[in-house]
């Protein structure tokens, strides 16, 4: 996707071949800013401390900290090393368990002298890996938007979505964005809800700036809003991203979209996910009880950063002093309230049966 007019991808091999670039999210939507990755620490500092983030690109820059180890040493004993510290940074979106085990199983039975270039080459094909799945739910889901607006005579299709998993989130297209930029690409009208999504506002920081850069017609919400809007017919369907899904269709996501799942279900509103297969987690039947929900620090809560009116950017906290505050990151929304599953290869229900048809290798 285009920043200012110029292509860009969420991270990239630099010039001099061998260090990896990505952009800073931290900073957005305020300043763009790419940092360079020099060491495998340097890419899991980039995951913890959520310079990049959402699922996919949590993977893709898991891959090149791998590429990034190996060119400091490519002995099993870092091997091992690598794994144990990037897996350490994240523990909610699978992508990152599947890139270290991609990698990592590629690597291991190379001679120590291969495994350098080979690790670079595998991080390049998952982001190229990515951006074609990414591109290929765009389509699947980009008909599901174009029924809906063939159905209301050509007019606006009003899509709530929850966080960001758009192309800021993946190495380009994104999940659940891809099917609106698809659409909005192929000329049907569309307009976007976007949860601002606290506490790390990723929907008023993130998707609304990548929105905003491609043209796409959008309007910021705090998270409360959703429930009202569906009451009153101003939501067509809802589309979220995943960090983690079962084979079992149950969804983990960013926190609140579960409720934003119960108010679509009350409100005969669908609700689908846009869901990369490396993002399901094959190894998991129950959400709910089985997946690991990250819990963050509390100055998330507690601590807001924004542009003041003398245009600097600077923290300011919300809540009293010795308040204590809760951070969950993630929720899990069971299968029965999910409308259906788009995936790079079409689009499931949200089970065991309909993702087995699906990725029948896996099953
Ligand atoms: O905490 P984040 O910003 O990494 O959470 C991101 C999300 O919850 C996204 O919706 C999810 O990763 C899907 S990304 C295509």
């Amino acid at each position: 996707m285009k920043v200012n007019g110029t292509p860009y991808r969420t991270i990239w091999l630099a010039e001099d071949g061998w260090a990896a670039e990505i952009i800073d999210q931290t900073k957005l939507p305020h300043e763009f800013i790419t940092v360079r990755l020099e060491t495998m620490q340097d890419a899991a500092i980039a995951i913890k401390d959520m310079w990049v983030r959402g699922a996919p690109l949590i993977g893709a820059t898991a891959a090149y900290g791998v590429a990034l180890a190996m060119r400091q040493d490519v002995s099993d004993a870092n091997l091992a090393a690598m794994y144990d510290h990037l897996f350490a940074t994240r523990p909610t979106a699978v992508n990152l368990r599947w890139a270290l085990d991609d990698m990592k199983s590629l690597l291991t039975p190379l001679p120590e002298s291969e495994r350098q270039a080979a690790a670079y080459k595998r991080a390049a094909e998952i982001c190229d890996e990515d951006v074609e799945i990414c591109s290929n739910i765009g389509e699947h889901g980009a008909a599901i938007i174009k029924a809906i607006s063939e159905k209301k005579n050509g007019a606006t299709v009003n899509i709530l979505t929850h966080c960001n998993a758009g192309w800021l989130a993946t190495v380009d297209w994104g999940t659940a964005l891809a099917p609106i930029y698809k659409a909005f690409n192929a000329g049907i009208d569309v307009h976007v809800w976007a949860d601002e999504t606290r506490p790390r506002n990723q929907g008023a920081s993130l998707t609304a700036w990548e929105l905003g850069q491609h043209g796409v017609p959008h309007t910021v919400i705090v998270d409360n809003v959703g429930g009202h809007l569906m009451q009153h017919g101003e939501v067509d369907l809802v589309i979220t991203g995943t960090d983690r899904t079962t084979f079992t269709g149950d969804v983990c996501n960013k926190i609140g979209t579960y409720l934003k799942a119960l108010a679509a279900h009350d409100n005969d509103v669908p609700f689908y996910v846009g869901l990369p297969s490396p993002t399901i987690d094959w190894t998991v039947e129950d959400g709910v009880r089985d997946i690991p929900i990250e819990e963050r620090d509390a100055t998330e809560v507690t601590v807001m950063t924004g542009r003041d009116s003398s245009g600097a950017v600077s923290d300011v906290q919300i809540t009293p002093d010795g308040s204590p505050a809760a951070n969950y990151a993630f929720d899990v929304t069971p299968r029965r309230l999910v409308t259906g599953l788009i995936t790079e290869r079409g689009v499931s229900e949200a089970s065991a049966e309909g993702l087995k048809k699906l990725f029948p290798e896996f099953a």
